[in-house]
């Protein structure tokens, strides 16, 4: 699948433009990571991109979230194993194993809180460092849904935490405009 197709499928199936940048936010940061680990940026954006395909239609199943996805993407013949448990375990419908489900798993609430952190921040994504999203993780009662113990497994992939906001926070600057911050 190019990431046009992907990108194609994505705007088809979520019709919440704020979910369509969050997919947008975590296929950069995949992107991103994926030379540190020896990982082609195409197939770790792709991951990113595709994780969260079902939102919308599993919102009141959770259960299914992610599975359906997975279900879905076989049909259309997509068997990049890889990927695929790297979206069963964004889901917690996998244990992570490898650095892109690590990842994938880490990123995913980490690009929320940065989405929160710049939307208060005067000069938004641009005027954002990494010690402000670092002060804003420690604030626990701010953007409470972005889980902070599932962004410190970043340790898994044997990053700190300042490295992993390092990487995520400018990736997600070099597609600002797309993201409206
Ligand atoms: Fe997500």
């Amino acid at each position: 699948m190019t990431r046009e197709e992907a990108l194609k499928l994505v705007k088809q199936r979520i019709r919440n433009r704020n979910l369509v940048k969050h997919c947008l936010a975590v296929e950069a940061a995949m992107r991103a990571l994926a030379p540190r680990f020896g990982g082609d940026p195409e197939r770790w954006g792709l991951a990113g991109l595709l994780h969260d395909l079902d939102y919308e239609e599993t919102k009141d199943t959770p259960e299914k979230h992610a599975l359906v996805t997975v279900e879905e993407l076989r049909k259309m013949g997509f068997d990049d194993e890889e990927i695929l448990n790297a979206i069963l375990a964004h889901a917690e419908k996998k244990e992570p194993e490898t650095p892109m489900e690590w990842a994938l798993h880490a990123v995913d609430p980490l690009t929320g809180l940065i989405v929160a952190a710049a939307l208060v921040h005067p000069e938004k994504l641009s005027g954002l460092s990494t010690r402000n999203v670092l002060n804003r993780y420690k604030e626990k009662s701010f953007a409470r849904s972005a889980s902070r113990e599932t962004i410190a497994k970043c340790e898994k992939l044997g990053m700190t935490l300042e490295e992993f906001v390092d990487v995520v926070l400018s990736a997600m600057k070099g597609i600002r405009e797309e993201l409206g911050l």
